[in-house]
């Protein structure tokens, strides 16, 4: 059902918006003119909140309808603006996520503070279609734009002591105002083990449906790992760490019972107080059976080999 497109079979029609190279050719001529020797790069110069505009297009498609923009914009949780549905998109309005910074430490050749842009600017933007699973069994379908996690790991360098990478979200109430009730133990973190995070299918997201991220969905760099509940795609990150220990992760921590460091999608593990064999996919009136590592069986099954996924939920 995943259709996965190698590079090289994409046009480069796809890969650059016809708009943006014309542009691109139209400054290449002026600075030649001007004489001025300039490395170009569609990052050069540009903020975090706008740098979207050259992409790899459909690299991982889906034979199933996209969730309607407005939808995934409207509907989700982000408890630092709110608990409630439509919360986040009300109350991140004026969220600035201008030079964002990304700070990178424990075991790894490179730790250092990163600009977001610095951090992805050497690697392609790719648009990647996945499904998103909530742990509430809502379901949604989702362009993502976004940037292998693998990649910007492999050039942070871990050394052989990075067993799990572990995640942090901005913590600052004034510009999160949800963090001002403790609802959570705040900042939201999360954690993968090294070989989740370096499988192809993870993704550092920048943004969605062809534009920018928008700000309650993560702005403006989240992850993306569909083959897990949703909340373990963590928003708004601010540090990444390579260690040697499992990390700590907000749900275990909120609700041990309920909520593993694995959390992946699995039908016949029930959550202790409602069923996980069947979803909503937002927008649908019937219910659909929930596929076991939400239909990302042939990717990442193999993480799991030899595993007790009932003790490992
Ligand atoms: N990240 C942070 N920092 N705070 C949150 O409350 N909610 C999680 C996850 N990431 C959350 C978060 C949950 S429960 C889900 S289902 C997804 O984000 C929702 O992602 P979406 O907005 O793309 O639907």
């Amino acid at each position: 059902m995943i259709k996965i497109k190698k590079l090289s079979d994409i046009p480069s029609s796809e890969i650059t918006p016809e708009s943006v190279y014309h542009q691109r050719r139209a400054f290449m001529k002026t600075s030649s003119m001007l004489g001025t020797a300039l490395l170009l790069s569609p990052w050069a110069g540009v903020s975090a909140s706008v740098m979207i505009g050259d992409y790899q297009k459909n690299v991982i498609t889906l034979d199933e309808e996209l969730t309607p923009e407005e939808d995934a914009t409207s509907y989700n949780n982000f408890y630092e603006f709110g608990t409630g549905k439509t919360d986040p998109a009300r109350n991140a309005k004026d969220f600035t996520t201008d030079d964002w910074m990304i700070t990178v430490g424990g075991a790894c050749e490179k730790p250092g503070e990163y600009s977001l842009e610095d951090l992805i600017k050497p690697f392609a933007i790719e648009e990647r279609i996945y499904r998103l699973r909530c742990v509430e069994a809502w379901s949604m379908v989702i362009p993502w734009l976004g940037v292998p996690l693998a990649s910007i790991i492999k050039s942070l360098q871990p050394t052989s002591n990075a067993k799990y990478v572990a995640f942090t979200t901005l913590h600052d109430s004034q510009r999160m105002p949800g963090q001002k009730r403790s609802v959570l133990r705040w900042p939201y973190r999360e954690g993968l083990r090294i070989d989740e995070a370096m499988n192809p299918l993870t993704l550092l997201a920048v943004g969605m449906y062809g534009k920018t991220m928008p700000n309650q969905n993560g702005a403006p760099v989240r992850l993306v790992t569909p083959w897990k509940y949703g909340f373990k795609s963590i928003k708004s990150i601010v540090s990444i760490d390579f260690v040697e220990e499992q990390p700590q992760t907000t749900w275990n921590m909120e609700g041990p019972r309920e909520y593993g460091f694995y959390s992946n999608v699995n039908p016949t593990v029930d959550h202790p107080r409602w069923s996980q064999k069947k979803e909503r996919r937002i927008g649908d009136i019937f219910k659909r059976p929930t596929l076991m590592f939400n239909g990302y069986e042939e990717e990442v099954a193999h993480l799991y080999d030899g595993m007790d996924l009932r003790t490992n939920y």
